[in-house]
């Protein structure tokens, strides 16, 4: 009875522990709150798994030669014991995880929550297609360019950053896992992210949802840059595109159309990979 008591314990200590537990460093609100939740669930499940598995092997070992094997008598005590000792467990997931799952950097928007409500707020639009993004910001007017992996979003570290999700054909998903982002991206449907980013660098962005022949290929890239970088890319943008679309018909076109003859050339190698195959 000693040994499981201190079992029990020591359960309920990791979980007081882990309710407390150091943050864990990373770069963003999403990723951070996910993290934590992640590190302390761990607390709770690792003291578990190690228990059941001592039992489970003691019980083997113990009782292989049992010739006369006896059934269990009740006992009330170690009954009443279990149950509120997984009905305390099951609750400490249920309350971290609630903290977790209704905060808006997670799910954004549930409590009818304003898109980017302050001015410092970015605001990025992710239209998904077959197969590439086309990535705006709806309020400085301008267009993500083309970077080697799809385009490039940047935004300024430590301000809100909102991300509408939507798509112009099939099911997408919108995902950056270092920054804790992930949306499936729905036709005729627009759903919000929120996050702040907390470290400048640039993140890797796929898309999560198998769309057809060119999903392994629709990248894209955020970059966090600090906010007078920031403010001088939007600057820069801002000129090079009203210019653009000033030049007349031809350049504007080129511009805009740099993403997509990106994604035609993905378009193009998957269609010759697929022939490649069939022929072999
Ligand atoms: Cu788009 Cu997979």
């Amino acid at each position: 009875m000693n040994a499981k008591r201190f079992a029990l314990a020591s359960l309920l200590s990791a979980a007081v522990v882990a309710l407390f537990a150091d943050p864990v460093a990373a770069q963003s609100t999403s990723a951070d709150l996910i993290g934590e939740l992640n590190i302390k669930l761990l607390y709770i499940a690792l003291p578990i798994t190690l228990l059941v598995e001592i039992i489970l092997i003691y019980a083997v070992l113990r009782f292989k030669n049992n010739d006369e094997p006896k059934p269990t008598r009740e006992n009330r005590r170690l009954e009443i014991t279990w149950t509120v000792a997984t009905a305390i467990i099951l609750l400490f997931v249920g309350v971290a995880s609630y903290g977790v799952m209704a905060d808006p950097a997670v799910t954004f928007g549930a409590n009818g929550e304003e898109v980017a409500p302050n001015d410092d707020d970015v605001l990025v639009q992710a239209e998904a297609y077959q197969w590439g993004w086309t990535m705006t910001y709806p309020e400085q007017n301008i267009t993500a360019p083309a970077g080697e992996n799809g385009p490039v979003i940047t935004v300024p570290e430590g301000q809100d950053l909102y991300v509408g999700v939507t798509s112009e054909d099939v099911i997408h998903g919108f995902h950056v896992p270092d920054l804790g982002l992930k949306m499936d991206a729905m036709p005729s449907q627009v759903q919000y992210l929120k996050t702040t980013p907390e470290e400048t660098g640039t993140y890797q962005g796929y898309c999560s949802e198998y769309c057809g022949l060119a999903h392994s290929q629709m990248y894209f890239t955020i970059e966090v840059v600090d906010q007078a970088e920031y403010d001088q890319w939007v600057d820069e943008q801002t000129a090079a595109q009203s210019e653009t679309e000033n030049g007349g018909d031809g350049a504007a076109n080129g511009n805009t159309t740099a993403t997509s003859n990106t994604t035609a050339d993905g378009n193009m190698t998957a269609a010759g990979d697929e022939t490649g195959n069939a022929t072999a």
